[in-house]
């Protein structure tokens, strides 16, 4: 793969966040970006690193109208030893394709994909934070461009990658959240489109999500499209409920993105002896799990949020506290042991880093 390079002049370089101990996650975004069009008959061409700007977009660009649209969130972190990781970017791209064909859009050969990423962190490597527990966010995106006012699959794409550098998803940091149960609202349903990182699941939660946020809760715990009785994420991660004797999250039926935290999550616990279920967990199961006690921790899992403890739920306009609304022992054990992987700190013992050479 041919990619052109064109470098930042000083006028077209972004400003850097000054303290990166204080970034506000999607806020900045560093000197260039990588853009590659697709034209059905020609396929993907034009593969370049520009200087970040802004797109030009045609008014009747399909996405715009139709929502044919996907992305990937991933990161890039800084080890002490200034080596750079990415973290199952190959899960990333994978889950970018499987994403594609859900929305009808080309996909794309996944080594091409890491190729197209090592020569952009190549430019933008000094903007990879040096502080522990900073990263650059990634973003890679594919829209479609073609110019055309009927209902039916584009011929033009866009794909692209912008990168910023990101702290904490959640102004909460690692401290517990609270999340508020949507019981009028649904995000998917199966057979549509929740499993694949389409725009338009994005869009459908906002209106739910703002009404949590005006109620004091930071985000929505989503229940089934059908009889709003199984819990199935919250939209920015997957979620988990550890009680006695079991590690529980709900199964991946189609309408739930298949987080490769939650993936990464699973295969620890496994490997660490607890008993994993991946099996519908009924909101008054868990509703009643808390209130018996037996409900030991909640947390989420996803690229942005990492491992988010949960330290209540509110569910009809009753808030339910875990235990005692802190952080759970096992919550704080994946979380370092992932970030730990993830910036060479601890044994990669499922070869989940790739190294980029800079
Ligand atoms: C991620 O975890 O990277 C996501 O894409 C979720 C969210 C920030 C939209």
């Amino acid at each position: 793969m041919r990619i052109t390079i064109q470098q930042a002049s000083p006028a077209q370089c972004q400003t850097k966040p000054a303290d990166e101990s204080k970034l506000v996650f999607g806020c900045s975004f560093s000197d260039h970006m990588f853009l590659m069009d697709f034209r059905s008959g020609q396929g993907w061409h034009d593969a370049r690193v520009v200087p970040y700007q802004n797109l030009c977009l045609n008014p009747a660009a399909m996405v715009l109208h139709y929502g044919q649209g996907i992305f990937e969130g991933m990161k890039a972190y800084r080890t002490k030893d200034n080596h750079i990781h990415l973290y199952r970017p190959r899960k990333n791209f994978e889950r970018m394709n499987r994403s594609a064909q859900r929305l009808c859009m080309p996909t794309m050969d996944v080594e091409d994909q890491l190729t197209i990423l090592e020569t952009l962190l190549r430019s933008d490597h000094e903007w990879i934070p040096k502080t522990r527990g900073s990263s650059l966010y990634i973003r890679p995106t594919m829209i479609a461009s073609e110019p055309h006012i009927g209902v039916r699959p584009a011929k033009e794409y866009i794909y692209f990658i912008i990168t910023g550098p990101v702290g904490a998803y959640y102004a909460e940091g690692f401290n517990p959240i609270s999340i508020y149960v949507s019981d009028e609202f649904v995000r998917a349903v199966r057979g549509g489109v929740g499993e694949a990182k389409t725009m338009g699941n994005y869009a459908a939660s906002l209106y739910a999500a703002e009404v949590a946020k005006h109620k004091g809760f930071t985000q929505v715990l989503w229940l089934d499209g059908v009889e709003r009785r199984f819990i199935e994420e919250v939209g920015t991660m997957n979620i988990f409920f550890r009680t006695n004797d079991e590690l529980l999250t709900p199964p991946l039926t189609g309408s739930i993105l298949p987080g490769i935290t939650r993936d990464s999550v699973i295969t620890l616990a496994k490997h660490w002896g607890l008993n994993v279920q991946e099996r519908p967990i009924d909101i008054q199961e868990c509703i009643a799990s808390i209130q018996s006690g037996a409900m030991l921790e909640i947390f989420g899992s996803g690229t942005a949020a990492v491992i988010s403890p949960v330290g209540s739920i509110s569910y009809k306009d009753t808030i339910y506290t875990v235990q005692d609304g802190g952080v759970g022992e096992l919550s704080r054990k994946l979380h370092d042991e992932i970030t730990g992987i993830q910036y060479g700190e601890k044994e990669d013992v499922f070869g989940w880093v790739h190294e980029v050479r800079i």
